[in-house]
């Protein structure tokens, strides 16, 4: 890590996918202590972890964010709290809010709490483009109102809200970043690109949401995480700084990419039913972040490559996870008869 302010962490959410990369990039970088505390949820996998070990300063707890008596512990000798611990998962909130505002803004409020009790150093919360709801058009800025639209958008948005308090109430370090669509090795197989991915292994169909032209803003996993390492190190206390990949694509265009990439049949598309209150587009600007120098490296052609050659070489890793808990979550849930139809798409 060189020359770093911070060399102490408590990684929340750190056995889930972006937060896994962070806690690999925080060791890589020499980090002297890295404490991943992880409820281990559905989305949350040991297996993400597993080369952390060969770290001595890797430490794993499992425990909930909401959980005050099990984060102060967790806590000790930590100077940073960067918190990825989250219901992260659109389309679940629209079937049960209720752990997406316990999660996100409970055990965020739980974590606030402790860092002012115990004096840590830098609190980093880790946000969404999300929390500016539908964009139109031109890119949203930090300073922009919050318009969020789903109740996992709410919930970033209301987490966001009490973070701002406690910095300005008790005076706590904190800063927020605001990550777009993001993509790469050890994301969950329910989300978008890992979704499509693996499907087209299976040659199971690819539900596309509505009509497909709903827009994103890709990042590559290991941008991101640099991203938010700049926004720690060099950000002002108190800011906000968006972290986008400038790759803006249409779900359609992403999934016939990957098509073409993995030489797969367009004849899996298959059109079902549109998320409800579903966003149509999100974009960044991300001048403020990259004045602290910070820059996207990976285009999203060559970020889709690795991605499809890590869950190739994988199978081990997300086949289980389609086969399990996964599975039985769609086929008791949202859209469950037409994603999981395995049926040939158009017979
Ligand atoms: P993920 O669902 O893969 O991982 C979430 C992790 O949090 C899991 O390991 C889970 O076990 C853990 N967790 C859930 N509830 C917990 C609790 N109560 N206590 C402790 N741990 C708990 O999510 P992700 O995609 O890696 O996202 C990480 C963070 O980044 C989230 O806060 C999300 O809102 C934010 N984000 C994600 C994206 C994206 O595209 N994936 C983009 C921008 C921001
Ligand atoms: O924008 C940042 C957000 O990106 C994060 O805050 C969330 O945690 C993360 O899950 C992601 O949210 P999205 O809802 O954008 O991601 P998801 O992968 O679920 O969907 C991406 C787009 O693809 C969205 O327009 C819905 C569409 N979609 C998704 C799935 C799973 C489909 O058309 N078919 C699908 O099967």
């Amino acid at each position: 890590m060189g020359e770093t302010r911070y060399r102490r962490f408590l990684v929340t959410g750190g056995a889930g996918f972006i937060g896994s990369n962070f806690a690999r990039m925080l060791l890589q970088g020499g980090a002297e202590r890295v404490v991943v505390f992880d409820k281990i949820t559905y989305a949350g996998n040991p297996a993400n972890l597993r080369d952390l070990a060969d770290y001595p300063a890797y430490e794993f707890v499992q425990g909930d964010i909401c959980d005050p008596a099990a984060v102060g512990k967790a806590l000790e000798g930590c100077q940073a709290i960067v918190n990825f611990a989250a219901e992260s998962h659109v389309d679940r909130s629209l079937l049960s809010a209720s752990e997406f505002i316990q999660t996100n803004i409970l055990g965020t409020q739980v974590l606030l709490e402790a860092a002012v009790r115990l004096g840590i150093e830098r609190f980093v919360q880790v946000s969404t483009d999300e929390v500016y709801g539908d964009v139109a058009e031109g890119y949203s800025r930090e300073d922009d109102p919050l318009r969020p639209r789903s109740p996992y958008s709410a919930s970033k948005a209301g987490a966001e809200l009490m973070v701002n308090a406690y910095a300005e109430t008790y005076g706590l370090n904190a800063i927020v970043t605001r990550g777009s669509n993001t993509y790469g090795p050890y994301q969950f197989p329910e989300k978008l690109i890992p979704l499509m991915i693996t499907n087209v292994f299976e040659s199971l169909p690819l539900p596309v949401y509505g009509d497909g032209q709903q827009a994103r803003d890709w990042l590559y996993v290991l941008d991101h995480c640099r991203g938010i390492l700049v926004a720690m190190e060099r950000g002002e206390p108190g800011q906000i700084y968006n972290i986008g990949g400038g790759n803006e694509r249409r779900n359609l265009d992403v999934i016939m990419t990957l098509l073409d990439l993995m030489d797969g049949p367009t004849e899996l598309i298959t059109h079902v039913e549109d998320r409800l209150g579903h966003d149509r587009r999100y974009a960044l600007s991300t001048e403020r972040l990259q004045a602290l120098g910070w820059r996207p490296e990976t285009s999203f052609e060559e970020g889709l490559r690795e991605t499809v050659e890590w869950y190739r070489a994988n199978g081990s890793w997300w086949r289980p996870l389609k086969d399990g808990r996964f599975t039985a979550y769609y086929q008791q849930n949202y859209g469950a008869r037409a994603r999981l139809n395995l049926e040939t798409p158009g017979a």
